[in-house]
């Protein structure tokens, strides 16, 4: 015998409630239990998954724990990282995102953005123009503690730099919304060579690594900043008006952080660690200049593939 309808009709709405509570139970809010800052966690991260860059981990470990501990920011957070390829800069935006964002970087409130994957035709520039706002203020409406990351700034169209630029300024609000709140990294190669060129001078003069210091290669940074006519990012005001908190340098990689990457990345695929595969592996890189082989060509950014041919 059949039950009765208004049985069924109750047993269904039951159960559709208790799907529903389960899934708004496990749905990201813009609240503690999914944003939460873990200071000791970042540090810890900092300090021992990201290898040979005592000087970006020392200043991006102030600016994060500074700003997001501070009651009442002026402006958003904007961090902008400069070094070669496969030096850290994507992988130290990861440990800022996976301390903040139980998510991590899957994250409702992380966004990544690629130049030339989100942005690549200059015909479109028009849409793009009026899509970058609108996306950041929609998600900043949403939730403030919002975290975008711009990866090959320096292939960014100007124009497109210029429509986000009133997010990162002192506003109190836009619109009724305020950005204060926000973190933005800029990602880019630009200057690598004249912080490559300051860690090969160190190593010439047989001074340690660890001596260079944030001032040692600021000039770096700036003269390579403000002349590179070529990269998109240096035409607009970003930098005279002073929206950019911190320019922060990532040094080239040696072998022996080549090593470290090395082992990590055997650990992270579930081997034991062997010091003579990642060895064979690492002497099997290039290393410039090419008489004295001192720096990793692609900093670690090859490792994750080549790894797989020798263990
Ligand atoms: N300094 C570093 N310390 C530890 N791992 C690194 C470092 N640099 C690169 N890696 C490893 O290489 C991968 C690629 O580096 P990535 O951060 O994408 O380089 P970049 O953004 O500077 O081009 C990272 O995911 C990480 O596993
Ligand atoms: C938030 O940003 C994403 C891109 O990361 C975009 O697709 C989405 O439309 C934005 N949301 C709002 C409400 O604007």
């Amino acid at each position: 015998m059949l039950p009765p309808v208004p049985v069924v009709i109750g047993v269904f709405a039951g159960v559709a409630a208790l799907v529903n509570w389960s899934f708004n139970w496990n749905k990201e809010v813009c609240d503690k239990k999914w944003i939460n800052f873990n200071e000791e966690g970042l540090k810890k991260d900092i300090q021992t998954k990201l290898f040979g860059q005592h000087v970006a981990a020392q200043v991006i470990l102030k600016a994060v724990t500074g700003f997001i501990k501070s009651k009442n920011p002026k402006k958003p957070l904007v961090l902008s990282l400069h070094g070669s390829t496969g030096t850290g800069k994507n992988f130290v935006s990861q440990l800022i995102a996976e301390n903040i964002y139980k998510n991590k970087m899957r994250s409702n409130f992380v966004h990544l953005f690629t130049a030339t994957a989100h942005f690549p035709h200059k015909a479109h520039i028009d849409t793009y123009k009026i899509q970058l706002p609108e996306w950041i203020r929609g998600n900043v409406s949403i939730c403030p503690r919002s975290l975008f990351i711009f990866d090959e700034m320096d292939k960014m169209h100007p124009e497109l730099i210029d429509s986000i630029k009133p997010y990162l300024d002192f506003y109190d609000n836009l619109n009724g919304v305020s950005y204060r709140q926000a973190i933005f990294i800029f990602l880019s190669n630009a200057g690598g060579e004249n912080i490559v060129q300051v860690a090969l001078d160190f190593w010439r003069d047989g001074r340690e690594r660890e001596e260079i210091q944030l001032k040692d290669l600021e000039t770096a940074l700036s003269l390579s900043v403000f002349n590179n006519k070529n990269s998109g990012f240096w035409h607009t005001s970003l930098i005279d008006k002073n929206l950019v908190d911190f320019f922060v340098p990532f040094l080239p990689l040696e072998f022996k952080h080549i090593i470290q990457c090395g082992l990590a990345e055997m650990v992270s695929k579930g081997h034991d660690p062997d010091i003579e595969v990642v060895e064979t592996m690492a002497r099997d890189l290039n290393y410039f200049p090419k008489e004295e082989r001192v720096f990793s060509m692609q900093g670690c950014k090859v490792i994750p593939a080549r790894l797989d041919f020798y263990v």
